[in-house]
């Protein structure tokens, strides 16, 4: 049996909770009480506490009062819920702000902030490093023994960036440490363009809108050096508490696919991932993208620490108060996307917020406790009916997923692409691209692993690379290699253009991949919203057939070897190939040249998946906006079933050996309802597949 440490070995089951901010009601002493029972009520086991507390435990310089929060931990502890004790630098106290300026953020025009909102201090500030580290210590020191506490949540939601002089300063330094001489960075850059070459490192300043932003490679290592400061800042956090203790595990809430930090980078640093969702249901009539791209993000932050379990730590137990519009969740909604998170790898179910705050901007923002205060309502049983579902759920802890299918989502790419003024800057949608890519698997009920181009191909049987656009030194000669080892490589238009400071391949596109994929790109034509192009699909041993529509993006290609599949079917370049293959070695190696709609996608990849033995998680035709998803220790399988639609499903779930597990064994599906079933696992252990 193969299962990873559960979060906390003091607590080695499914967690359930919430951000709980009992400071907002101090002058409320019966709140603390009621909470607790009704926590309790809600099943709830774990708390997020002190995110936003700075004020209350530090009301004046050097003056601490951590009193209310010692009860507030006891009490917690002494009725069985444990404690993500957090750091209280995502926002800070006035005083501060007023004696420190330096410590207040300066935005990309140069501009101080005053003091207000939150997030938004400089991560150089000596003066802010130097009273978090005071703060992280005194927590560390008072409570790192407490029993309720198995965990810290450093800050909240790490994000935007300080153009202050001190941080000037530091980007300056991390460019010398990077390239050395100026030489090296004006090559790298291309500066010459526009004459815009430096001749001091005094000369170099971050991007503005109101100064430097054409050059590509400058915006890009500026994002990268962010990235880096942001660490830096959230080591030196952590420094303190892991000082005390080395033991109690660290997170801090990433934002989904947020653009502005690289995740990739981040994760090493924590010891568990977590993060925060906010789907917008019920949009639209038809769920399936909406929950894809949910479950996509699912499985990037699995994937962030290679397949560990994370956290869902916030989720709106009702409805959010900033989307454009707030919808409620239908019936059984609030338990399937609570599901959905568990099935791609989540060992927790955790809430913003515990008790709706009575003020301020997110008074009307949904909690699992209502003004009204009370148990008896839809909001609070939906979320007791989470706690009893996690209860039965127990056993999944520390399992994971082991997906044969990899899509990579590299933050630096995106940067590039995003940032490259090419055939269509009324939009790339490099991210939309990614989860159109990614659909049809979540459709089949197909895990997918999501990473970064550098992780490990050889475990997997297809890797699909959707916009490949920079290739990072040694990323196409991996890929090359594990096409001739029998892999299949799928990647699209716009892929192996530039290195990674941005600068173009010379020689021919795509660049490091061309050979691997036997084709040429010579040209690549952009299209207006609306019109459109044809792909007509060719003579081929996939069994794919029919025409399909292109937009946006079409590429105009070579043969160097591969074979073409498809063509366009119109403009001047009509009867050219739009769909490739080259077997290279033991692989396939597959260029997409256009931007195609999603039954091309649904089409290809059934194909895709035939020829390379991909396995469902059921083997079922499933019915649309139905996915299947599966965790496993290599002993047991623990198959969840999730109906995304309004309507009634059935599925033939005959001789499968499915017992039940939550909700009955049927295949009978009520809308939104989200079912999990055992089985004997299908594979051993977490292995490799090829
Ligand atoms: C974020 C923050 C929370 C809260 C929620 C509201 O995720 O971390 O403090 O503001 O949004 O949705
Ligand atoms: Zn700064």
């Amino acid at each position: 049996m193969t299962k990873f440490p559960p979060i906390s070995e003091r607590v080695p089951y499914m967690l359930h909770g919430a951000d709980y901010n009992p400071e907002q009601w101090l002058a409320y002493p019966d709140i603390l009480e009621k909470d607790i029972q009704l926590m309790k009520e809600a099943k709830c086991n774990v708390m997020s506490v002190g995110i936003f507390s700075w004020v209350s435990l530090e009301p004046e310089e050097g003056h601490f009062t951590f009193e209310w929060m010692d009860q507030v931990l006891d009490r917690l502890h002494e009725n069985g819920i444990s404690v993500f004790l957090a750091t209280p630098s995502g926002a800070r106290p006035a005083w501060m702000s007023k004696k420190y300026p330096e410590v207040l953020r300066v935005e990309a025009n140069r501009v101080r902030n005053l003091h207000g909102f939150r997030h938004n201090h400089c991560y150089t500030s000596p003066v802010y490093r130097e009273k978090v580290q005071m703060m992280n210590e005194k927590l560390a020191e008072r409570y790192a023994d407490h029993p309720a506490v198995i965990g810290w949540h450093i800050s909240n939601e790490y994000g935007g960036e300080c153009h202050c002089d001190l941080c000037q300063d530091n980007f300056r330094d991390w460019l010398k440490e990077k390239y050395e001489t100026l030489d090296k960075l004006n090559h790298a850059w291309w500066t010459t363009f526009w004459s815009h070459t430096y001749t001091d490192w005094d000369q170099i300043e971050s991007p503005a809108p109101h100064g430097e932003l054409m050059v590509h490679g400058q915006n890009l290592d500026w994002k990268r050096f962010v990235t880096d400061r942001t660490i830096d800042f959230c080591r030196h956090e952590i420094s303190p508490l892991k000082e005390k203790d080395p033991s109690i595990p660290v997170t801090t809430n990433f934002m989904g696919i947020y653009e502005g930090l690289d995740y990739w980078k981040f994760a090493g640093h924590l010891d568990v991932i977590s993060w925060d969702a906010y789907p917008t249901w019920h949009d639209t009539q038809d769920e399936s993208m909406n929950a894809a791209s949910v479950g996509f993000t699912h499985d990037l932050n699995r994937s962030l620490k290679q397949g560990q379990p994370f956290m869902l730590m916030e989720s709106t137990p009702s409805m959010t108060n900033w989307q454009d519009v707030s919808k409620l969740k239908k019936p059984g909604m609030h338990h399937l996307s609570s599901l959905q998170a568990v099935a791609h790898g989540s060992d927790t179910v955790q809430y913003f917020q515990w008790r709706k705050s009575r003020g301020s901007s997110e008074k009307l923002h949904g909690a699992v406790l209502d003004h009204y205060g009370r148990s008896d309502n839809r909001v609070f049983q939906d979320v007791k009916g989470v706690g009893e579902t996690l209860e039965k759920l127990s056993q999944v802890t520390g399992t994971s997923v082991q997906p044969e299918v990899a899509i990579i989502f590299d933050w630096e790419n995106r940067w590039a692409i995003n940032d490259s003024q090419g055939p269509r800057n009324i939009g790339i949608h490099y991210e939309r691209t990614v989860q159109e890519h990614y659909l049809p698997f979540w459709e089949r009920g197909i895990p997918v692993d999501v990473v970064s181009m550098d992780a490990d191909f050889s475990k997997y049987k297809v890797v699909v690379a959707p916009m490949l656009y920079m290739v990072r030194a040694g990323v196409g000669e991996k890929i090359d290699r594990f096409v001739g080892d029998g892999g299949t490589f799928v990647t699209t238009y716009l892929s192996g253009i530039a290195d990674e400071t941005d600068l173009a391949f010379l020689g021919g596109f795509p660049g490091p991949l061309r050979e691997t994929l036997g084709i040429r790109s010579e040209e690549i034509d952009g299209l207006h919203d609306g019109q459109t192009n044809g792909v007509a699909i060719t003579e081929n041993s996939l069994g794919l057939q029919g025409e399909f529509e292109s937009r946006e993006l079409c590429d105009l290609i070579h043969l160097e070897g591969a074979r073409s599949l498809a063509e366009y079917t119109g403009d001047f370049y009509e009867g050219r190939p739009a769909l490739t293959v080259n077997h290279h070695g033991k692989g396939k190696a597959y260029y997409i040249a256009s931007r195609n709609d999603n039954q091309f996608h649904d089409q290809f990849t059934e194909c895709l998946v035939r020829d390379a033995g991909i396995e469902r998680v059921v083997d079922v035709e499933l019915p649309a906006g139905v996915t299947a998803q599966v965790r496993t220790d290599g002993q047991t399988d623990y198959v969840f079933l999730m109906n995304f639609t309004g309507g009634e499903k059935e599925i033939d779930l005959n001789g499968r050996g499915l017992t039940s597990l939550v909700g009955d064994e049927s295949g009978n599906f009520a809308p939104f309802e989200g079912k999990v079933y055992t089985r004997e696992a299908k594979h051993e252990h977490f292995s490799t597949f090829r």
